[in-house]
């Protein structure tokens, strides 16, 4: 089972998301443990508190490192492996990849979250193992980036999607290409109309259309994701056609 431990001043914020829809189905169901601890509760004094004034001056306050590392003391107790993450921008980029190789760890996934300006470096040089960063923007704290970096490895656990196909061909799982578009009931809302094919019943069609507009959403969007991609004959083939397709529109 993957158990993830996410340390933040606000385990509320952790517990809401975790207990809902797949991830609190998938917690019921055994698969994964999502386990909040309150840094304030490792804090000295009556005030418990948490962070406090730069060595060096400026503004905004600096998360004290004592309750981090007594937390994560305390934690080490059972003896269990961790693998200590830090959410911030100058992380190493999460993406697919990431998540499949922290969705296959046998190590606990243990999630430090800051806030404030900033956390106390000793956290970084002496308990954290990556850096995770989300993408080149900033965030007010970690529990988003933790949610988001649970949610992507959770999903990817054989079992918690009902449906077994649908993490293995979703955006950037299906061979590095995004998605192609989905569609449902009814055929015709508000004058647009389900592509042709779809209603066919033609399944080799309905495969071949699929992969050409995955292949086609890829070049248009995120044509650097095109080189990186496990593509075949057909795809090369897809490809063509989809340039010509593309260039008469332009025309
Ligand atoms: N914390 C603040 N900003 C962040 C980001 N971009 N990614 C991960 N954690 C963050």
């Amino acid at each position: 089972m993957l158990v993830c431990e996410v340390l933040t001043l606000f385990p509320g914020i952790i517990d809401a998301y975790a207990s809902e829809s797949i991830l609190g189905k998938a917690q019921a169901s055994g698969f994964v443990r999502v386990h909040s601890i309150n840094i304030r509760d490792f804090a000295e004094g009556k005030h418990r508190v948490t962070d406090d004034q730069p060595y060096g001056g400026g503004g905004g306050m600096v998360m004290k490192a004592a309750p981090i590392f007594e937390a994560v003391d305390r934690l080490r107790l059972d003896g269990e492996e961790r693998r200590i993450l830090f959410p911030s921008p100058q992380g190493r980029r999460f993406d697919q990849a990431f998540a499949e190789e922290l969705s296959l760890e046998s190590r606990r996934l243990t999630i430090v979250c800051g806030r404030y300006e900033g956390v106390d470096e000793r956290v970084m040089a002496g308990l954290v193992d990556d850096e995770v960063s989300l993408g080149d923007y900033v965030l007010t704290g970690g529990e988003l980036a933790a949610l988001a970096i649970i949610d992507a490895c959770v999903r990817l656990i054989p079992g918690v999607l009902g449906d077994a196909r649908s993490s293995s061909v979703d955006s950037f799982s299906w061979d590095g290409l995004l998605d192609y578009p989905h569609y449902t009931r009814p055929p015709v809302y508000r004058g647009m109309r389900v592509p042709e094919v779809l209603l066919s019943g033609n399944h080799e069609e309905v495969r071949r259309w699929r992969r050409k507009e995955a292949l086609r959403r890829t070049l248009v969007r995120r044509p650097d994701l095109i080189d990186r991609a496990v593509l075949d004959v057909e795809d090369q083939t897809l490809i063509t056609e989809i340039k010509k397709e593309e260039g008469h529109e332009q025309d």
